[in-house]
């Protein structure tokens, strides 16, 4: 990774447009980050400064989203520095990060990106709190990764698992997550507070914890939930797919869309209704077979065989069968808006249809 960066500008901000701060968005050119940067761009742009950072530069479809754009390593003080003295941020939404597989192959490359990383971003939203004299937001993916089940028999047993139990990650990736909201909550809560001039809340850190994503836009890369949304790409472009997993792997997800709207969501909510930092949010948990069942309702060419990966199949059989959300949905009105039958009905099969002309 380069430690340099290069900074764009596109879309130009009226300085009096600037009253409520900008919004800095990490790893935007991501999967989440692609949904992400167009629906805030689409409600803000023009109104306040979008900056968008990612290790590759972002495509000139992307760049048309955001206001200015950096290249370059999150984990580099000087990058960090650079932004902050560009810009009046208010807002930090911070998605880049390594995903499960990646990260067991190179997980002290996970742990200096998600962690450090983070570290790196919260500090940023710190000090420019600190300036501003009011918190910064800070809006953060975690994981259901972050949790940890030890045998098929204790997953069958927890079923669907509040924010509070079977917290033992055995990936990198869920373990760094896990670090991240601690850190979150210790920035929001504690930060600095053997000082006399601190402010009482430094960062608002508001944190989800996302089953597998589905897009019909994306395909993802490196993460373990994979098998998802490529058993349902590869039919749609009439290919075959080995899925790494049994017929039997069962774990949540959620479309993309449902996604990206629960983080808004999460927010857009009043502090004073949140009586958390982080959130599980749920949609549907089929198991692989039955999403092979429900991508030949609509492709019935589509042809999947099962060739289980054990390392692979082990970080499934860790991750729960599904979440209580319940918490979302009590404090800031979450409800997905596609089950398992709308997501492909209303949202995948129409979109990829459209996307690939099948
Ligand atoms: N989608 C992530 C992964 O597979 C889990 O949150 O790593």
């Amino acid at each position: 990774m380069q430690g340099c960066s290069t900074m764009t500008d596109s879309n130009h901000v009226r300085a009096d447009d600037r009253g409520t701060g900008g919004i800095l968005v990490t790893g935007a050119d991501g999967e989440m980050g692609h949904a992400l940067l167009a629906a805030l761009s689409h409600r803000f742009l023009n109104k306040r400064e979008i900056i968008a950072v990612d290790l590759r530069e972002l495509t000139d479809d992307r760049d048309a989203h955001v206001s200015a754009s950096y290249t370059g390593d999150i984990s580099d003080p000087a990058l960090a520095e650079r932004i902050a003295l560009a810009h009046d941020i208010s807002e930090v939404w911070h998605l880049a990060a390594l995903l499960s597989t990646r990260g067991e192959r190179v997980p002290e490359l996970a742990l200096r990106v998600n962690v450090m990383g983070s570290a790196q971003m919260l500090k940023l939203a710190a000090d420019s709190a600190t300036r501003r004299g009011r918190p910064v937001k800070f809006l953060f993916p975690s994981t259901i990764a972050i949790y940890g089940v030890p045998t098929l028999e204790a997953k069958r047993a927890a079923g669907r698992v509040n924010e509070d139990q079977c917290m033992e990650p055995i990936t990198m990736y869920g373990v760094n997550k896990r670090a991240v909201e601690e850190l979150g909550r210790y920035y929001g809560k504690h930060y600095r507070q053997l000082s006399t001039d601190r402010l009482e809340c430094t960062v608002d850190f508001r944190a989800i914890r996302f089953p597998g994503i589905i897009s019909a836009e994306t395909i993802p890369t490196g993460g373990t939930s994979d098998y998802g949304p490529e058993m349902f790409h590869a039919a749609a472009q009439g290919k075959a797919y080995t899925c790494f997993v049994r017929p039997d792997a069962r774990i949540p997800f959620m479309t993309m869309p449902d996604a990206v709207r629960s983080l808004m969501e999460l927010a857009q909510a009043p502090r004073e209704s949140l009586t958390r930092e982080t959130y599980n949010v749920s949609a549907f948990a089929p198991s692989a077979e039955e999403i092979a069942a429900k991508v030949r309702e609509f492709f019935p060419k589509s042809n999947v065989r099962y060739v289980p990966t054990p390392e692979r199949q082990r970080i499934v059989d860790s991750w729960p069968e599904d979440c209580d959300d319940s918490a979302a949905r009590r404090d800031w009105g979450w409800k997905p808006e596609h089950d398992f039958d709308s997501a492909f009905s209303q949202y995948l099969v129409p979109s990829i249809r459209a996307r690939y002309g099948v």
